[in-house]
């Protein structure tokens, strides 16, 4: 169980968790983005049929770590038909699923072997800071893999007594041939949710990784191919996503399934796009959590929660809480003591080990959210703290840690999905109104109560329209707790024995008994 937010992160560290990552002052990564990126095709390494490569960047110094190959719709088609062979003929799906099981298990610990390596990829890649990389993305990307392993050898079939002149029973089969297409805000998070059922189930994978933040699922696929995954079972194209690879996995013929994590914008596109051969789709969309704090609670542990809730990954969460319900009679306590703490925060640099909070991943992103910022002013919200880019940072895209308070539920502010460190409080005076406003939005997938008050806190966990609730918590994970969302935060649920519903057909047999 991981508590994903830079305070707890810190808690973990000093109950006695390794901290050799942040104390090595060498790059363990050096080697490997010295090395050519190229696309796993088929369980060999190869440069995309055009030959084209893009670069990718370090977001807190604007400097290109490396160039990566860029695939695209043949080098699709390649994929496709390497995981098609591997699944219909090659050796994944004829042994026992104990094997299965091992090679998951041995990804898994080769991932952990790798933990500080890859924990400077992913901080170096996308900004995150390395205490966040190292405590939080890659045991949690380990515990996914271990914990789907654990399926692999599980997955059953039942009998149904439904007529004794025959006999029928089901069978719980792989879809087939899987689209894995990934945004950037946790990169091997992302990768092992997607790969982990998918994988376990039986299925062979083409996965797209985020173009800004490829590099990652490069390293892992090494491990993969080291773990002992036979050829074609997992194939990886870097590249982009509209017009690009994105788009024709998206509208492949021999794609049996597209699971599919980012934007609603995209994930209408995708649904869109899988009408060519009706394959299967899950999505999981966005958010515009409310965040709901009663005067009962427990303040001080509420103040943490929020900034959890909302500075955790510079803000880059779908489930961040970004609108925060303040009942009014405790409205000035909390924000005394949000904005002190916030104060206290340290933005820098991801690689620097003190560092609570890093750059956005891009300077699109970055600007996305500046823009937003301005148009919270502009609805006449009001600023309690940052709002800008810190002046001191001369490079790198970062955004300071920024609340408005005085949001109205209707501004854009409190609808749109900013994505970044940008706190929307609201004020509220009854039960009634905050019922209602917590639902008043498009989005369904998660929200969070803090109360002393068990019935409260119930009656509201049942009332939220979303998928995950915290009540006295906030963005608490767990690879056997399922994730997925309501109305437009996207269908299905990810983790748990949830997801492995997303990668398998069931078949029901019938045999006839009668003499
Ligand atoms: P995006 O949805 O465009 O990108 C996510 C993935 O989809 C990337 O791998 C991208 O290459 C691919 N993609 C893009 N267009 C595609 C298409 N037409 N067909 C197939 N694949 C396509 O998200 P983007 O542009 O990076 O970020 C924009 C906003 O989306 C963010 O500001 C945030 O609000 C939201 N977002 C939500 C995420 C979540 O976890 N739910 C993750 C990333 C972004
Ligand atoms: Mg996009």
């Amino acid at each position: 169980l991981i508590v994903s937010c830079p305070e707890s992160v810190q808690l973990s560290v000093s109950e006695g968790l390794s901290v050799a990552v942040v104390q090595e002052k060498e790059l363990l990564c050096k080697e490997f983005l010295s090395r050519p990126k190229q696309l796993l095709i088929d369980g060999k390494w190869v440069n995309s049929v055009s030959g084209k490569t893009f670069e990718t960047l370090n977001p807190a110094t604007e400097e290109v770590l490396c160039r990566v190959a860029e695939g695209g719709k043949e080098d699709v088609d390649k994929a496709v038909k390497a995981a098609r062979r591997a699944f219909e003929t090659g050796p994944w799906r004829k042994m026992s699923t104990a094997e299965r099981a091992r090679i998951m298990l041995r990804l898994a610990d080769l991932i952990e072997k790798h933990a500080d390596e890859l924990a400077q990829i992913e901080t170096l890649d996308n900004g995150k800071p390395i205490n966040e990389s190292r405590y939080v993305d890659v045991p949690q990307t380990v515990e996914t893999f271990r914990y789907y392993a654990g399926w692999a050898t599980k997955l059953e079939g039942e009998t149904i007594n439904a007529n004794t002149n025959f006999f029928t029973d089901t069978l719980r089969e792989p879809v087939g041939v899987v689209g894995q297409i990934i945004p950037w805000n946790f990169p091997m998070l992302m990768l092992a949710w997607k790969w982990g059922p998918a994988l376990a189930a039986g299925n062979c994978v083409v996965l797209k990784p985020a173009e800004q933040t490829p590099l990652s699922a490069l390293r892992i696929g090494e491990l993969a191919l080291e773990a002992g995954f036979p050829d074609g079972v997992i194939n990886i194209i870097t590249g982009f996503g509209a017009d690009s690879a994105g788009e024709a996995i998206s509208h492949h013929m021999d794609i049996d399934k597209v699971a599919f994590t980012g934007e609603d914008k995209t994930g209408k596109l995708i649904v869109q796009a899988s009408t060519s051969n009706l394959k299967r789709v899950s999505l999981e969309l966005g958010g515009k959590a409310p965040n709901i704090v009663f005067a009962d609670a427990d303040i001080d542990a509420a103040v943490k929660g929020a900034i959890t809730g909302i500075f955790f990954n510079q803000g880059q969460v779908c489930c961040a809480g970004s609108r925060l319900f303040l009942e009014k009679n405790i409205h000035d306590e909390f924000m005394t003591k949000l904005t002190e703490r916030i104060g206290k925060m340290r933005q820098g640099e991801g690689m620097d080990e003190k560092t609570h909070i890093g750059p956005q991943v891009s300077k699109e992103q970055q600007e996305r959210i500046l823009n937003y910022i301005g148009i919270a002013k502009g609805e006449g919200a009001k600023l309690a703290c940052g709002g800008e880019a810190p002046a001191e940072m001369k490079k790198g895209y970062f955004v300071k840690p920024t609340v408005f308070t005085g949001v109205n539920n209707d501004m854009r502010i409190a609808q749109e999905e900013v994505f970044g460190p940008v706190l929307a409080v609201i004020p509220f005076g009854t039960m009634d109104e905050v019922a209602e406003q917590a639902n008043k939005t498009t989005f369904g997938l998660s929200g969070a109560v803090w109360t002393r008050d068990v019935k409260k806190a119930h009656k509201f966990a049942s009332h939220i329209k979303a998928g995950t609730i915290w009540v006295n918590c906030y963005n608490v994970f767990d690879p056997a707790v399922p994730f997925g969302g309501y109305k437009m935060s996207g269908y299905g649920r990810e983790l748990g024995k949830h997801s492995i519903e997303l990668y398998t057909n069931i078949k029901s047999v019938w045999v006839n008994m009668m003499d």
